[in-house]
């Protein structure tokens, strides 16, 4: 890590957001992280262009293995997160492939919660399976689920902190454990808490991957993603020969053996994203350092606003099911109040009455709420999954991630509360009216 975090002191979070990854530059003093639109680096002389392929030497050889402005991005997640280090993508769909890309091969399984984010079902299902990765479904409130569904070839558990959109809480300390008793990595998309309301790995994560997309940027501006280790997880167990032995796409690097807590994580860098390319742009790691120095100060508003939406619509006769993990009446209540102590993020779903039509007619009424496939911006957010996100799902699986004909996803912003629940109020009053 930098040199930041190595002093004596312990900077708390809210520092940690503003400086963890950056000095100033030595050349320039500029106070901002610079943002190096550069894809690529003079070497000093050939013998130092060599050791940097050779990973002898750790420098910059080309942007779409590692960028200046993207390392601070990269730096200040892993931080946050407590993690080694991080490996940043073109988008969240791109981080989570590659961190499951970097330990899979061909005939290899994947315990997956079924409570996800419909997109990350669209790629286990299809994606994987055209790598022959077999996949398993799992309740991911059900201990013996994640259990009983380990097999000879599995290679990872993947879940959700609070699940898109359901709302369900993951016991992670619990399915990490059952993991971990299986010599299994659990990896976890932090995307709806964020580092600030929950860092899965002080309770056993091995990889925690983030839509940045989201509440890291926090303004709908930017697409990116990234993927962080714990360091601590030993791919030298015997079930990961493939992060182990000598790898024949880095002339026969042992990257376990080579680089210890960084093994996972240089493999990620120098063969997954250098193969798959889907790397971040210095723009946007830019704009994503720009929106997570306020990480702390939005989520604190998110969470309040959420839990007075949630609890306005709670009492609403028109509504019903409110999936918001921090009402005082909801199943995960236990979970919250030890994995999400600052809050239960910001996303959730309820089922508007008269189904279908009425999610849509709600939808159609609102006026301040955005209607668009996003979540995490400032501003707040509305859609309805069956018909948009969750579309390619089947019933059954739909049903699995909490989505019915009426359920309508809220991505809660940081306006005036008042104004979220009047035009919520205004807008349910017709469809109310038919
Ligand atoms: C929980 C979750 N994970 C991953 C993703 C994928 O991220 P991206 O859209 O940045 O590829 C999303 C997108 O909505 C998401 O909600």
């Amino acid at each position: 890590m930098t040199e930041f975090i190595e002093q004596a002191h312990e900077f708390g979070f809210e520092t940690r957001q503003l400086h963890a990854g950056q000095r100033p530059d030595p050349n320039t003093g500029a106070r901002a992280v610079p943002i190096f639109q550069t894809t690529s680096y003079v070497f000093e002389d050939p013998e130092s262009a060599a050791a940097y392929f050779n990973l002898q030497e750790y420098g910059n050889t080309y942007s779409r293995i590692m960028n200046p402005t993207v390392a601070v991005f990269e730096e200040r997640v892993a931080n946050l997160e407590g993690g080694s280090g991080a490996v940043a993508f073109a988008s969240g769909i791109a981080a989570q492939a590659a961190a499951l890309f970097t330990l899979l091969e061909p005939g290899d399984h994947v315990v997956a919660s079924a409570a996800l984010y419909g997109g990350t079902v669209n790629q286990f299902k299809h994606l994987l399976r055209k790598m022959n990765v077999e996949l398993t479904w799992v309740d991911p409130d059900d201990a013996d689920a994640w259990r009983k569904a380990v097999g000879a070839n599995t290679k990872a558990f993947f879940a959700e902190t609070i699940g898109n959109p359901g709302g369900n809480v993951l016991d992670i300390e619990t399915v990490a454990g059952i993991a971990h008793e299986h010599r299994l990595p659990l990896i976890v998309d932090n995307t709806f808490a964020t580092p600030y309301l929950c860092r899965p790995i002080e309770w056993g994560a091995d990889i925690v991957v983030h839509s940045a997309t989201k509440f890291l940027g926090g303004h709908g501006t930017s697409i990116g993603g990234v993927v962080t280790e714990a360091g601590t997880f030993d791919w030298s167990n015997g079930r990961f020969p493939v992060v182990a032995d000598p790898s024949p796409a880095y002339h026969g690097l042992q990257f376990h053996e080579t680089f210890g807590t960084y093994g996972y994580l240089m493999k990620l860098r120098a063969e997954t994203l250098r193969d798959l390319g889907g790397a971040l742009s210095p723009f946007n790691a830019f704009l994503f350092l720009q929106g997570m120095e306020t990480l702390s100060l939005r989520m604190e508003r998110h969470v309040a606003n959420a839990q007075q939406v949630a609890a306005f619509l709670e009492a609403h006769p028109l509504a019903s099911r409110v999936s918001y993990p921090g009402l005082p009446s909801s199943g995960y209540r236990p979970l919250v109040d030890k994995y999400l102590p600052l809050g239960a993020g910001a996303v959730f779903s309820f089922d508007c009455a008269g189904g279908r039509d009425g999610g849509q007619d709600l939808i159609r009424n609102v006026t301040l709420w955005s209607h668009l496939a996003n979540v995490g911006d400032a501003k707040s957010l509305i859609i309805h999954p069956a018909s948009t996100t969750h579309r390619q799902l089947s019933d059954e699986e739909l049903q699995a991630a909490g989505v019915g004909p009426g359920t309508v996803r809220l991505s809660v912003g940081t306006e005036s509360v008042q104004d979220l629940i009047w035009d919520l109020e205004q807008a349910l009053g017709k469809v109310a009216a038919g």
